[in-house]
């Protein structure tokens, strides 16, 4: 049977890839399943570098056709900012009360918190969208793109639990609601992950021969 490694250790995009793929008919698999740990250093200049370094590794490593997302939320008023650094957009700090010197990166809320903290003083509406590149690649090395966005604005405060990264403030005006407000079926109709998925569907077909 054919088999596509969805090559991301994000749990959340594990989750709705799973959902977004599953009309495929492709079995699914993810780093968990096939018991492999591997920490890609996405340190390209493009989503489509990060996107096909993280496929290829994982398709070499697997020897899997995988698939990687390489994604980021670009916001108007920030010039484009946190796009690609989207993951590890925060200031590095001490863990409370740890005795440990090490400084940590900041989780999820972090991120919002010193997203809203940079557009403070900056006119609204704060337009954004969201991009996500998709690189499927072959354990030969050989490797596919495909892309998508999804348009909408930031809101100064969270509404919503579902999602995850900047959904609770990413707000679609159109539906009167942040992406962390929609059901994953409906994040799934109109998210950038789901049009750049949909948009690689001709080039599974083609290396899956279905
Ligand atoms: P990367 O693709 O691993 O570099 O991570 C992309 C980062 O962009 C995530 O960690 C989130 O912070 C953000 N991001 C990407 N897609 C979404 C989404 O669907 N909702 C909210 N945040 C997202």
């Amino acid at each position: 049977m054919n088999k596509l490694l969805i090559a991301t250790n994000n749990h959340g995009k594990v989750i709705e890839l799973q959902d977004l793929l599953k009309v495929t008919g492709i079995q699914l698999l993810t780093p968990v399943d096939i018991h492999l740990s591997l920490e890609v250093d996405e340190d390209g200049s493009t989503y489509a570098e990060n996107a096909s370094k993280k496929a290829l590794t994982f398709a070499q490593a697997s020897g899997l056709i995988s698939l990687a997302d390489d994604s980021g939320l670009e916001v108007d008023a920030l010039d484009g900012a946190p796009g690609l650094y989207s993951a590890r957009y925060a200031p590095l700090r001490l863990p409370p009360f740890s005795g440990k010197m090490k400084e940590q990166e900041g989780g999820d809320a972090d991120r919002r918190a010193f997203l809203l903290q940079n557009l403070k003083y900056k006119p609204r509406p704060w337009k954004a969208h969201f991009h996500a590149t998709i690189a499927i690649a072959t354990p030969s090395g050989e490797v596919e793109f495909a892309e998508g966005n999804c348009f909408g604005e930031i809101i100064p405060a969270e509404r919503g639990s579902g999602g995850f990264g900047y959904d609770p403030i990413f707000f679609l005006p159109e539906l009167n609601k942040t992406m962390a407000e929609l059901d994953m079926e409906q994040k799934n109709r109109l998210s950038h992950r789901a049009l750049a998925v949909m948009n690689a569907r001709p080039v599974l077909n083609k290396m899956f021969g279905l």
